[in-house]
């Protein structure tokens, strides 16, 4: 956590933070109250990731912090200084989309999307600590991600898919 900061006219501390989004390091003067959630959407217009319930339920705020799944509403940005962040932006390597996104188009694994950008940031941690997961796996890797349209069935089937596996369900 930085540890650097100026006091405003106001009184009120702002800290120096540095964060590598998506491969770009990115420097701003911020509040200590600022959550990782809002850094991302209001600071750097990354409105990927969502913000759902905002109590660390829903996992729709679901990014990578070196490379590790956090739900990005309960970490303020602080934290995160001189540390690597992954949000849905990022997730695709080249011009096409990720595998996992390809697969949860293919599938039909979206419905209302709001849920979409945690989920597959949650398939994407599993998928790079565990290649090949089995569906109880799958299913455990995407506990914490809440969806209320899908039944989640071809969720697992597309991450299933993603990892070259076909699903029994
Ligand atoms: S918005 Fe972060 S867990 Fe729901
Ligand atoms: S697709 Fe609507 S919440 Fe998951």
């Amino acid at each position: 956590m930085t540890t650097n900061y100026i006091t405003d006219r106001h009184g009120i501390r702002r800290y120096m933070v540095t964060i590598e989004v998506n491969g770009i390091e990115y420097t701003r003067v911020i509040k200590a109250n600022v959550l990782l959630v809002n850094f991302l959407r209001d600071e750097l217009d990354l409105t990927g990731t969502k913000k759902g319930c905002e109590l660390g339920d829903c996992g729709s705020c679901t990014v990578l912090l070196n490379d590790r799944p956090v739900n990005s509403c309960l970490i303020l940005a602080i934290e995160c200084d001189g540390m690597k962040v992954t949000s849905i932006e990022g997730l695709a390597e080249t011009e096409s989309l990720d595998i996992i996104q390809q697969k949860f188009v293919e599938f039909g694994a979206v419905q209302c999307g709001y849920c979409t950008a945690g989920m597959i940031m949650s398939a994407k941690a599993l998928l790079m600590k565990n290649p090949k997961p089995t569906e109880g796996e799958v299913r455990a890797g995407i506990s914490g991600n809440l969806c209320r349209c899908t039944g989640y069935i071809n969720i697992i089937k597309a991450i299933m898919a993603a990892s070259g596996q076909e699903a029994a369900i």
